[in-house]
């Protein structure tokens, strides 16, 4: 496998690119917004020169890496040589399910394609293709080129063949694979979000500040930061879908988001990305 073509050039999508474009691989990234691919570019850039600063790669790495992303604006002329795939576009099913389609019409034959999809079924995008053996999520973890995880969902047709390569890839990226089944939210977001709407609703019962209640999960449980900073972190809009399609997945209202998310994000307060969530920024 060399040719891995990312769609999204967004947190996750530019993070994807840096750790595959950094062990070797020839990344196309692929987004329909330039400004999206500008910005990425630069993310890219600055967070190699974090690891350049930490001594852990050196100035030619830098180089080599940035040399091995190539910017698209379309998936019909960024997926031609792809052996891998993979989507990081917003989590919505019909946007993804419209990517995978138009993927599917213009990858070679034997290419792998993959969502990063944090709760969206791997089978419903999977029915979108021709090819639903070769269909599977890798779910990256933010910062990707920090987080050690990668979680790895078997569709119900996908083929042993596909997981095997996927999970060898992962540990080529120096990731740790961790397989699951299509369940809604599948483990990662199936216990990280219950646990930050409890913090949300902690905080409108006013059992606790939000400070104190980030505090209490840091010092406590050892969590490198709170369910409220965290929450602000990945996007309360993003939680807030999250929850939403595991509620409607189990239809099961323990996973109901908190009234005071659903305001929060009508608000526009989305955390870090608009300026204010739990904390201003
Ligand atoms: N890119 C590259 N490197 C980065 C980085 C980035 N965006 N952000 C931080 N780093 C590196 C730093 O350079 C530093 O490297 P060294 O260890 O070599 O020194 C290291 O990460 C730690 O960074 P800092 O010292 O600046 O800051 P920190 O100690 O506060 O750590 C953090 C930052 C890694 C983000 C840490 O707070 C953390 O682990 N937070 C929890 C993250 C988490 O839970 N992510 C999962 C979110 S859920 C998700 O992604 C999936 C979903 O579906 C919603």
């Amino acid at each position: 496998m060399k040719n891995v073509s990312v769609i999204g050039a967004g947190t996750m999508g530019n993070g994807i690119a840096h750790v595959f474009a950094q062990k070797g691989f020839k990344v196309n990234l692929i987004d329909t917004q330039n400004e999206a691919m500008e910005k990425a570019i630069n993310t890219i850039s600055k967070n190699l020169d974090r690891q350049i600063s930490k001594g852990t790669i050196t100035a030619d790495n830098k180089a080599s890496t940035l040399q091995n992303i190539t910017c698209f604006t379309s998936i019909e002329l960024g997926v031609k040589e792809a052996d891998l795939a993979i989507e990081a576009a917003t989590e919505n099913s019909a946007v993804k399910k419209t990517i995978f389609s138009t993927i599917d019409q213009y990858a070679p034959a034997a290419c792998i394609l993959a969502s990063n999809t944090s709760s969206i079924s791997i089978a419903q995008l999977a029915s979108a293709t021709q090819r639903p053996g070769k269909v599977i999520g890798m779910h990256f973890m933010n910062p990707v080129p920090v987080m050690k995880l990668v979680e790895i969902i078997n569709g119900a047709e996908t083929a042993s063949e596909v997981t095997e390569t996927i999970v060898t890839l992962t540990k080529i990226l120096d990731k740790i694979p961790c397989v699951v089944k299509d369940f809604p939210g599948f483990i990662a977001n199936r216990i990280l979000m219950p646990m930050i709407n409890e913090a949300i609703h902690a905080l409108s019962e006013g059992v606790s500040d939000a400070a104190t209640i980030d505090q209490i999960m840091k010092l406590g449980m050892a969590h490198p930061m709170g369910p409220l900073q965290l929450a602000d972190y990945i996007g309360l809009d993003v939680c807030k879908n999250i929850l939403i399609i595991m509620q409607e997945g189990f239809n099961n209202n323990k996973y109901a988001p908190c009234p005071l998310l659903i305001q929060m994000v009508d608000a526009g307060k989305l955390g870090i990305k608009s300026g204010e969530g739990f904390y201003k920024y």
